[in-house]
């Protein structure tokens, strides 16, 4: 986008491919729609695709593939034990971070349970930037605790901090004094990060992370899930990396890096995950537990095809117009919102367009999941699906008490390469709407709620009638349209 000028000035987010493909979509009566969310117990992850218009509860498996990785689909080589395929992916792998030793896994999570197995002991502390809800949920259940060392501008809502997502390297050495080397299990980098708002994380940080790390034997975990991202941010907004090629930049996080994973489902636009090392000692570890969770070593719970298309959507991020495709978006529609002064996450980061729901929905208690509440009222008002990312998304403390989220998040994923300029205008207008008419919606509580992971399929209740409220005003403003 940034070599594109526009005769007009404007700054448009230009798709650079052509789509080749496409899927039909459906969007529903406001009616419909109030009752496909009440059926879902208030829980957008709960809903069914039939009943929606546009899904942006996540990119995780639902990223454009490209010609190039459907291509690459039929040549995959079907074996249990030692498939071409395999090699293929490793070779990718090895390339692009320069490590020696590659696990495969089936998803994200499932890098986190055998990394988590391998280094968490009860009472361990693990140090990171920020949590995500299943690092987080497989460390717990290890008995090992999170503590997040994210610099304190990372949660300031409204920011033109560039990197939000960095390590406090005070914060660090503090935790190191207090805890001591044997009690920090490890410190993990998330970059992008996730909750925060797919905020990057600057490689200045990621430099002196590793540095402490190396320094004082503590194992230092990447997880670069988000990667793509946040390697669009350190072209732009990092200045000695300017003219430093894609290639070069992901191979110093490798060297930088004692235990590289990530989700296949978001990182090379496919469906899968992967463990790199160079470290023979925590290779052998986690290798025992692959076969017991996963799968033979050469697949890991993966499809072979999966596999191939996972390699080459991985070169893929060496393209700056592939990578840049998801941010340009999601600046694109945070700008649209903020027109219309409705409050976001700034500076407009990876991932999604994040909404700051605790002044969206000001009104409505935080124990009554403000952001819960507003992705459901989105839902209602829009038929577009969102994800909640607050207090619902947290656990309970141990003693059955809530812990109340630092961020009250609603985040509109934008898939790469899925959603046209005009559909992102639709969503825009019908949340702006919404934002007029915020005093409408009201909070929720849990009828079903789950010990771990509430947020998957805990159901809840509207507090009154609101629901009917927003599809009376809805239909007073808009008529019949749908
Ligand atoms: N780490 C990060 C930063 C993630 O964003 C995710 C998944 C995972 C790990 C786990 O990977 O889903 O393949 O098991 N994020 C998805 C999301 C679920 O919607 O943001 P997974």
């Amino acid at each position: 986008m940034e070599t594109i000028k526009f005769f007009s000035g404007e700054r448009v987010p230009l798709e650079m491919h052509k789509v080749r493909m496409v899927q039909r979509l459906n969007l529903f009566p406001i009616e419909q729609r109030a009752k496909a969310m009440e059926e879902a117990g208030f829980n957008t992850f709960l809903l069914k695709n039939r009943d929606m218009f546009m899904d942006m509860l996540t990119d995780s498996g639902v990223n454009a593939m490209s010609d190039r990785q459907y291509a690459a689909m039929m040549v995959a080589d079907d074996s249990y034990a030692g498939s071409e395929t395999f090699y293929r992916l490793e070779n990718t792998l090895f390339k692009m971070f320069g490590m020696s030793k590659l696990l495969p896994a089936h998803q994200g999570r499932a890098c986190e349970n055998i990394i988590s197995r391998t280094l968490v002991t009860p009472d361990s502390v693990a140090l990171m930037n920020f949590h995500f809800t299943t690092t987080k949920a497989h460390i717990t259940e290890m008995g090992g605790t999170v503590e997040e060392i994210l610099s304190d501008e990372g949660l300031n809502v409204e920011s033109d901090c560039l990197f939000k997502g960095d390590i406090d390297m005070e914060k660090l050495r503090e935790a190191f004094h207090r805890l001591g080397r044997e009690r920090i299990s490890f410190v993990r980098i998330e970059a992008g990060t996730n909750l925060i708002g797919g905020q990057p994380v600057s490689m200045k940080n990621i430099r002196e992370v590793s540095g402490f790390c190396r320094e004082k034997g503590i194992p230092f975990v990447f997880d670069a899930s988000l990667l793509a991202d946040n390697l669009y941010f350190t072209k732009i907004r990092e200045t000695e990396f300017f003219d430093v090629p894609i290639e070069e930049i992901t191979r110093e996080i490798g060297d930088l890096s004692d235990i590289i994973y990530f989700s296949g489902r978001k990182l090379g636009a496919a469906r899968g995950g992967a463990i790199l090392t160079s470290d023979d000692r925590l290779f052998d570890k986690m290798r025992e537990l692959i076969p017991l969770f996963e799968g033979f070593l050469t697949y890991g719970g993966m499809s072979v095809r999966e596999m191939e298309a996972l390699a080459v959507g991985l070169e893929e991020t060496f393209d700056f117009h592939v990578i840049e495709q998801t941010p340009i978006f999601v600046e694109a529609l945070s700008e649209l919102l903020q027109e219309r002064s409705v409050p976001v996450v700034t500076p407009a980061g990876g991932l999604g367009c994040h909404i700051d729901a605790s002044r969206f929905c000001s009104h409505i208690p935080q124990e009554k999941y403000q952001a819960g509440a507003l992705a459901a009222a989105i839902f209602i008002a829009s038929g577009i699906r969102t994800m909640e990312r607050g207090t619902m998304s947290e656990q309970r403390n141990s003693d059955g008490s809530e812990r109340l989220a630092e961020m009250e998040l609603v985040r509109m994923v934008v898939p790469k390469r899925v959603f046209t300029l005009s559909q992102m205008k639709y969503a825009a207008d019908r949340i702006s709407w919404l934002f007029e008419n915020r005093e409408l919606i009201g909070g929720l509580s849990f009828t079903e709620e789950p010990r771990v992971l509430r947020f998957f399929f805990g159901k809840l209740k509207a507090e009154g009638d609101w629901p009917q409220k927003l599809t009376d005003k809805f239909r007073h403003d808009f008529g019949d349209s749908l």
